[in-house]
């Protein structure tokens, strides 16, 4: 037997796999990684354009923030949370420094997910009020109630959920049936009289926090049409004294193009949960930032939040490292830069394509929607269902030629690290443009 099926098979007979039935896992052995490719035990090479789980965002194998790793680990590694590290207080210091507005208390977690948890006990515990009000297309991680949070569909299996959390409807201009009879612009508007609606009905004294990823991410990188849906999301909870939210684990640090997918709005949150590239995954690590005023409340009342592993010193040390890196090789102004090409890149695939339905994004976080017909904006694959042949197809071949990505019902990502070139992306876009061919044959 070969070593790469030796390696695959120990896996799925003593291992899980995640949001999968165990027999349909179909795994890449991976043996090494080095800038935006990794490498399988065959020796085929990959380039990494989903960042594996859009979190790889310095690319692969930085030998900066390996070497902060080995040095911190040969200093100390852990001590519990109630005694300090000089690398907590530093990354604590730095993250205030990257974060707009008086975003500068920051509570440390190991990953998204319990960012979120804690984000939501925060907002709760502060406003001595319960519910959360969050986006049907989101998803904010894995555990209970960060999966009820989300309204992706991975939550249903789970379900019922949580009854504080209250979902509404998303800034989806290309498919919501709220935005049928207006513009994006009037659509925009009429998603945040629902969003003050909805408090409304479930009594402002009953609402603790809205909960909205800062840029969305897996549920297809929806974003609204226009600047003033945050400053109205932002006035709402200020009229009714509700925390508002920005989840960037995904959109965070330089993946849109700016530090946080926030930034494009000019909009401060009251609290930014954070995870994925703060390390580049080097090591897991999330954070929890409050603004000056939720932080003094906890000066006096208790933050009853808190976990073995929170402030690990050695996940600490490499944060700092990954984003002295961002700074050092201005990784978000490459995204920036490399996003505005990107774009124009992709119109010209759209005019080729037509099972191109909607190529949506900003910096180096895409996604593109395929559909059966223009008109109609048929999905190529339905949501939430197994996906069609066509997609299967795509999918395959984008493998077979080397794009590791995300394909998830209708929906193909392009989302590289932010150390990517020009070259790159052109080379990687001719093998989406064939595989792209494969749907265009399904057009009707
Ligand atoms: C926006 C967002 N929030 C939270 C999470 C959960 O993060 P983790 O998987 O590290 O728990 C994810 C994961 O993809 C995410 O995209």
């Amino acid at each position: 037997m070969s070593e790469y099926q030796d390696i695959v098979d120990k896996n799925k007979q003593y291992t899980f796999f995640s949001w999968s039935a165990q027999e349909a896992a179909n795994p890449i052995a991976v043996e090494k990684a080095k800038g935006i490719y990794f490498w399988d035990y065959s020796g085929k090479q990959y380039a990494d354009f989903s960042s594996q789980l859009i979190c790889t965002n310095i690319g692969h194998g930085d030998e900066r923030v390996n070497k902060a790793i080995m040095d911190q680990m040969s200093k100390i590694h852990y001590v519990q949370p109630t005694n300090v590290t000089k690398v907590r207080g530093e990354l604590g210091e730095l993250i205030s420094t990257v974060t707009p507005g008086d975003l500068n208390k920051t509570l440390f977690t190991t990953g998204g997910a319990e960012a979120v948890e804690n984000a939501m006990k925060m907002a709760r515990l502060y406003t001595g009020k319960q519910k959360i009000i969050t986006r049907y297309r989101s998803y904010h991680g894995g555990t209970f109630a960060a999966a009820a949070a989300g309204g992706d569909p991975r939550r249903i299996l789970n379900e019922p959920g949580i009854g504080w959390i209250v979902r509404m409807h998303d800034p989806y201009s290309y498919r919501s049936p709220l935005y049928r009879h207006c513009t994006p612009e009037e659509g925009d508007m009429i998603v945040c009289d629902l969003l003050e609606e909805t408090i409304k009905m479930e009594g402002p004294g009953t609402v603790a926090g809205v909960l909205l990823e800062g840029y969305s991410g897996s549920s297809g990188v929806i974003a609204p049409s226009t600047v003033k849906y945050w400053t109205r999301v932002r006035e709402i909870c200020d009229k009714h004294n509700v925390v508002l939210i920005a989840d960037e684990v995904m959109s965070g640090f330089g993946r849109t193009g700016k530090w946080f997918g926030i930034d494009h709005y000019n909009v401060v949150p009251d609290i930014m949960v954070m995870a994925k590239g703060i390390t580049s995954a080097y090591l897991p690590l999330g954070a929890v930032t409050a603004n000056d005023k939720i932080a003094k409340f906890f000066d006096k009342n208790m933050l009853a939040c808190g976990l073995t592993y929170s402030a690990h010193a050695v996940s600490c040390a490499a944060a700092i490292a990954t984003i002295n890196v961002y700074k050092e090789d201005k990784l978000v102004e490459n995204a920036a830069m490399l996003g505005a090409k990107l774009e124009k890149k992709l119109q010209v695939l759209s005019d080729k394509h037509p099972s191109i339905g909607e190529a949506r994004g900003k910096g180096l976080h895409w996604c593109i929607e395929l559909v059966k017909n223009r008109k109609t904006r048929e999905e190529m694959s339905e949501w939430n269902m197994p996906m069609s042949k066509p997609m299967m197809e795509l999918s395959a071949y984008l493998k077979n030629n080397g794009i590791s990505t995300f394909v998830r019902w209708n929906q193909v990502y392009i989302c590289p690290p932010l150390c990517i070139n020009e070259k790159q992306i052109d080379d990687a876009l001719e093998i989406y443009s064939k595989a792209f061919e494969i749907t265009d044959k399904a057009v009707m």
